[in-house]
């Protein structure tokens, strides 16, 4: 039987991770796991329950919190995993930008990340995973035999984000995706908890100018060689 591996990819917001993760997934019957949704799941139970307001996120209160919050994923009749809060589906709140803009404010939380973190390993521990995220390849899973890095020009990203948020019927501007993005950037990569960084042994894939089909036929040429 062929090894099957773990995939970590790991980039910036809106860089194409997630469909190139579940791209890989579907291809290799993996598992796919989006670790970002579960930090939206925490933020959207941490917004209903009043815990983000205006004058900001009262950390001890969703640290408090968290032994209620039961986060899980079950595919929707097209086989993509969508996830539920406390078994409410919640797929749709979680990727609105009221949940966008105080996500990574969450996610920089030490014990929020741990909480997480746990679980992730949980789902991925016997490999045949792929998982995306910002500390995939450096936290999660320091061993996975295929570590990717995802990249794309700034603007790119903006307008992909932007048609995805336009084709459900968001109405937001393109300027608040391209803030909403720099902002996530910034707060991802320099926060103290488990930044988003490069690690050395992570291929790095730009997909400026790839299309998703151009960018899933490398990363399986990169998957084929660590089998
Ligand atoms: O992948 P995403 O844009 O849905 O992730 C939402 C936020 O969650 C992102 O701004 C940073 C945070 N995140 C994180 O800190 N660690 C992860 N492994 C995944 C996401």
């Amino acid at each position: 039987m062929e090894k099957e591996i773990t995939i970590a990819i790991d980039g910036w917001s809106s860089c194409g991770k997630s469909t190139l993760a579940k791209a890989l997934a579907k291809e290799l019957n993996y598992v796919y796991v989006d670790s970002g949704a579960m930090y939206r799941g925490v933020t959207l139970y941490a917004k209903r329950k009043g815990l983000i307001s205006e004058d900001g996120v009262d950390e001890r209160a969703i640290i408090d919190e968290l032994s209620n919050i039961d986060l899980s994923f079950s595919n929707n009749e097209n086989g993509v995993a969508e996830l539920s809060l406390n078994g409410e589906n919640v797929e749709n709140q979680i990727r609105s930008i009221e949940v966008s803009n105080v996500v990574s404010a969450v996610a920089k939380i030490k014990e929020v990340r741990q909480f997480l973190v746990k679980q992730q390993r949980k789902m991925g521990n016997n490999g045949g995973v792929v998982m995306d995220g910002r500390d995939i390849g450096s936290v999660v899973f320091p061993n996975a035999e295929l570590k990717l890095f995802v990249t794309a020009d700034p603007e790119i990203r903006a307008q992909r984000r932007f048609d995805e948020l336009q084709a459900k019927g968001d109405n937001v501007s393109l300027e608040e995706v391209k803030a909403n993005l720099k902002l996530r950037d910034e707060m991802d990569a320099s926060r103290e908890e488990s930044p988003l960084i490069q690690t050395e042994d992570a291929v790095v894939l730009d997909n400026s100018n790839l299309t998703p089909k151009q960018q899933l036929e490398k990363s399986l040429l990169l998957v084929e060689e660590r089998k």
